[in-house]
């Protein structure tokens, strides 16, 4: 759930600086403890470690990722009065160190990928880090860690989850970093979906341990937007119809024609979702064939319906809960069905809610989620804010960012089908009226929505390739970022550049020129919703 080709281009693009005396393997076997306030080092351990290949694991990695030769160190931790162990790794590259240092992160229940995200990173010349933070490493986790064995929630664990192993990262790695080159790394944390989560706990709560930030589709609003995933399940479950996710997405590509050329170029981008919203009526396409991943059939007017209903979202009793999904998302994550031995389809929820909503909100694992309806989504969803002071994550006071002089870069899919970038928006808006002002803002904390991209940009969307070199170079030199290059992935079956605009503006063809070249497109006022 995470792309790393920014990372990987960010190799050829940055100089290196040498250093005069590369660091030795016998300094490597020699490192020091980190010190880390609130936290005890259980073991330190260190070895380096010829190059190698690391083979493409998607999700996370699509293609083989060659590592140059590394320093490997190992740290296990535990916080006094809570009997955990969590786990910290750094490589640091024996050659070509950038002098920078980065912090990686997670996606769902995973705090940190280890190797699938240190690679890249290693081979773009960064000293790389990341953490499981006392969790394990496997998105399915939560049954193994969420209660204790008195079945109360285990707040220590979650709490590491949530903020404290962003801290905690920061400084081994840090201090390791400079420990082995003699030298302090610049500071910087990447990260998507949970690891944009986290960017956002270290702007919010640690900006001081960092010197930039980049956070992609954030999962911040966990207790809402987690529980509002549900919508599509409770939607069908309320209407009784389950139609193959097929059918649904042929009625979002019939929005997406409808509405491709509001931005001037026909390409199944729509950039701007709430304006199709209000022209195209769903209802139009009912009785239209469609053949979509092999499947064929005719839209009907179920379908229609509940496509219209996952758009609009939860709103329960005249109460708007969350957002709905933007026109562009795919269906075929949080509206999946399976067929049952019988030939009956039923619902499927997304394993995320399906398991926050078991483990952690009802402390119930036999609680079924797929049985649930609206009455009973609202309820969930009031009970889960009670999870807000550890994973809300969206405290709209930047004052302390704001000091450090550390900045942010914040980027969210226009078309994510798993958290839609309306939170993100949301909560750009609340920090631009706690701390005064949009332009005042864009001076530490930049936003910018990449139309049409799915969730951290994977696949065939253009997703953002400069944003860490971006962040980089405003970091060191002073230089904001304006725009952010789009870009699909080699493998994409269309090959597509796109134009990302700082928020609140959208990119907008000129009518001239090669529509896949940046200078085709200029940044303008988005029409209000
Ligand atoms: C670090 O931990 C990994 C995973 O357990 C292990 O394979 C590796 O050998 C360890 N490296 C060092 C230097 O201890
Ligand atoms: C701490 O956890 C270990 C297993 O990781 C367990 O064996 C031990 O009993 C626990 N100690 C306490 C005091 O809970
Ligand atoms: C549907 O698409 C498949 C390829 O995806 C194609 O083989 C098939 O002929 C199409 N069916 C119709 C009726 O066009
Ligand atoms: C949808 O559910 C099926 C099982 O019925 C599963 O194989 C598939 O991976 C799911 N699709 C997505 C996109 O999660």
């Amino acid at each position: 759930m995470k792309l790393l080709n920014s990372l990987i281009l960010l190799s050829t693009s940055l100089s290196h600086p040498s250093l005069a005396h590369p660091p030795s393997h016998h300094l490597c076997a020699t490192l020091p403890s980190p010190l880390i306030s609130n936290a005890r080092i259980l073991t330190i351990s260190s070895a380096s470690k010829p190059a190698t290949l690391i083979p493409p694991s998607p999700p996370i990695t699509f293609s083989p990722i060659s590592v140059p030769s590394i320093c490997e160190v190992n740290i296990t931790l535990t916080h006094p009065g809570l009997n955990d162990t969590a786990t910290i790794q750094i490589w640091l590259p024996l050659q070509n160190w950038n002098g920078r240092f980065l912090a990686v992160g997670g996606s769902a229940w995973v705090a940190g990928h280890f190797g699938l995200t240190q690679g890249p990173a290693v081979a773009a010349g960064f000293a790389a880090a990341s953490t499981d933070a006392g969790v394990p490493t496997n998105p399915f986790s939560p049954p193994s860690w969420a209660l204790d064995e008195a079945g109360e929630l285990n707040v220590g664990l979650l709490t590491n989850f949530a903020s404290r192993s962003v801290y905690d990262l920061a400084i081994a790695g840090k201090a390791i970093t400079e420990s082995f080159y003699k030298r302090k790394p610049v500071a910087y944390w990447n990260g998507c979906s949970t690891g944009g989560r986290q960017g956002l706990v270290a702007a919010q709560q640690y900006p001081e341990v960092f010197d930039g930030i980049l956070a992609g589709a954030p999962a911040i609003y966990w207790p809402e937007y987690v529980v509002a995933e549900l919508w599509p399940q409770v939607v069908m479950k309320d209407a009784g119809v389950f139609p193959p996710v097929e059918e649904l997405d042929a009625v979002v590509a019939a929005a997406v024609a409808f509405c491709d050329e509001l931005d001037g170029v026909r390409d199944g981008i729509v950039t701007e979702p709430n304006v199709c919203a209000g022209s195209f009526d769903a209802r139009a396409v009912i009785g239209q064939s469609y053949n979509i991943s092999g499947k064929e059939g005719k839209i009907g007017a179920g379908a229609v319906d509940v496509v219209r209903k996952i758009w609009q979202g939860p709103n329960i009793d005249g109460q708007q809960l969350w957002y709905g999904a933007p026109i562009g998302a795919a269906m075929d994550i949080l509206a999946n069905t399976t067929v049952s031995n019988h030939g009956k389809r039923t619902g499927l929820p997304f394993f995320v809610p399906d398991t926050w909503v078991k483990w952690f909100v009802q402390k119930d694992p036999t609680y079924a989620v797929s049985d649930i309806d609206s009455k009973a989504l609202k309820k969930l969803f009031l009970k889960s804010q009670s999870f807000d002071d550890l994973l809300n994550n969206a405290n709209p006071d930047l004052s302390r960012l704001q000091r450090s002089g550390t900045k942010l870069l914040v980027w969210h899919g226009g078309a994510d089908q798993i958290i839609y970038s309306q939170g993100t928006t949301q909560y750009r808006q609340r920090v631009e009226g706690a701390m005064g002002g949009v332009d005042h803002v864009d001076e530490y904390f930049r936003y910018f929505i990449a139309p049409g991209v799915n969730h951290c940009g994977v696949g065939t969307t253009p997703a953002p390739v400069n944003a860490l070199e971006s962040l980089i170079k405003w970091v060191e030199k002073g230089v904001p970022p304006s725009t952010l290059t789009g870009q699909t992935s080699s493998s994409a079956p269309v090959q597509l550049t796109r134009l990302i605009c700082k928020y609140p503006l959208v990119p907008k063809y000129r009518q001239t020129g090669d529509t896949n070249s940046l200078a085709s497109y200029e940044c303008v006022k988005g029409s209000p919703p």
